[in-house]
């Protein structure tokens, strides 16, 4: 109810009147006004004009489950959402709950994580009120080694939401990190349930630096958040909305293939390491080469001295020779 209200006085911006939302919620005046006050009572900033209406004062970047539901414009993912103030980490949260057998395109936020997962066994630093933690559970019907490419499309999703919201020029690092001005900005984090043959599914946890000013010690020099690229409006509610519906549109071009061959263009044009010279190195070895792009499979090209070398994304690091992109 309260995130139906929402949405409505979001449609126009201006007055809605009390009718308007009876008729378009079908409920009385009396359940309208309760709504109307239990939203006040969170925080939001609702103007009633008598012979006008209410209108909604878009001020505060609010966090919730009716504030997620009312900024949803996804068939899918999201139909089941999951919102936590605080949890460990919203990408066990959403194992768990994918181990309880909830849905395909369930999705979990969480305004903090104390114990935020961050790849090849880091942590993820995840204050309160200033970034988006957000993982989906998804369901696909492919082969356990096909799911590194999930991650690919997140990248991909985060980039695309990134510059159509935020209106910021993201590029990717292969495989996933989001990179603005050459400071990682958003880490993705995938991790999979699996027998040899069949998934049963895969968490694919989304971690945006909105609003951070700091950065623990080890990663200061390389990271960066929306806010101090400039962006100082952003809502996380409607940049998740927008992931989610970046993630969906995307995720549509890959079942019908099962692979990036309908996406890499896209994905490349994006890519930061196009061009330039990385340093792949992985527990065993380590090379280096000129990055051209991806496969279809979502390898990264890499041309070095003694010919092309595919570079599957697993455990491996790929840096720039001379810092981080
Ligand atoms: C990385 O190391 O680059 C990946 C970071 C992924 C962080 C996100 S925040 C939401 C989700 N929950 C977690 O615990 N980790 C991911």
């Amino acid at each position: 109810m309260k995130s139906e209200i929402l949405s409505a006085l979001r449609e126009t911006g201006e007055y809605v009147s009390g009718q308007y939302l009876c008729d378009k919620l079908g409920v009385s005046r009396t359940a309208v006004w309760k709504g109307i006050q239990k939203l006040r009572q969170e925080g939001y900033v609702i103007e009633a004009v008598s012979n006008k209406g209410y209108r909604l004062i878009e001020t505060m970047d609010v966090l919730n489950e009716d504030e997620l539901k009312s900024r949803r414009r996804t068939c899918w993912i999201g139909e089941e959402i999951h919102y936590y103030e605080v949890t460990d980490s919203t990408n066990l949260r959403a194992k768990q709950l994918a181990e309880e057998g909830k849905p395909h395109g369930t999705l979990v936020v969480a305004d903090r994580q104390d114990a935020g997962r961050g790849r090849r066994g880091k942590s993820w630093t995840s204050p309160p009120g200033i970034s988006v933690y957000m993982s989906l559970i998804l369901k696909p019907q492919i082969k356990p080694q096909s799911a590194s490419m999930l991650t690919l499309i997140a990248g991909l999703a985060v980039a695309r939401a990134l510059k159509d919201y935020a209106g910021v020029s993201p590029q990717i690092k292969w495989p996933n990190d989001i990179v603005l001005g050459g400071k990682k900005v958003c880490g993705i984090l995938a991790e999979l349930s699996t027998e040899i043959e069949e998934i049963h599914y895969v968490v694919v946890g989304i971690g945006i630096n909105v609003r951070n000013t700091e950065f623990p010690e080890e990663i200061s020099s390389i990271a960066t958040s929306l806010l101090l690229e400039g962006k100082d409006k952003i809502k996380r509610a409607e940049l998740i909305g927008a992931v989610c519906e970046s993630f969906e549109h995307y995720y549509g071009i890959f079942s019908e293939t099962n692979d990036l061959s309908g996406l890499k263009e896209e994905y490349d044009k994006y890519l930061v390491n196009k061009g330039r010279q990385v340093r792949v190195s992985d527990p065993m070895e380590y090379f280096e080469g000129e990055a051209v792009g991806i496969t279809d499979l979502g390898e990264l090209i890499v041309d070095t001295e003694k010919g092309r070398r595919l570079v599957f994304a697993g455990e491996v690091s790929v840096r720039g020779i001379y810092g981080y992109v």
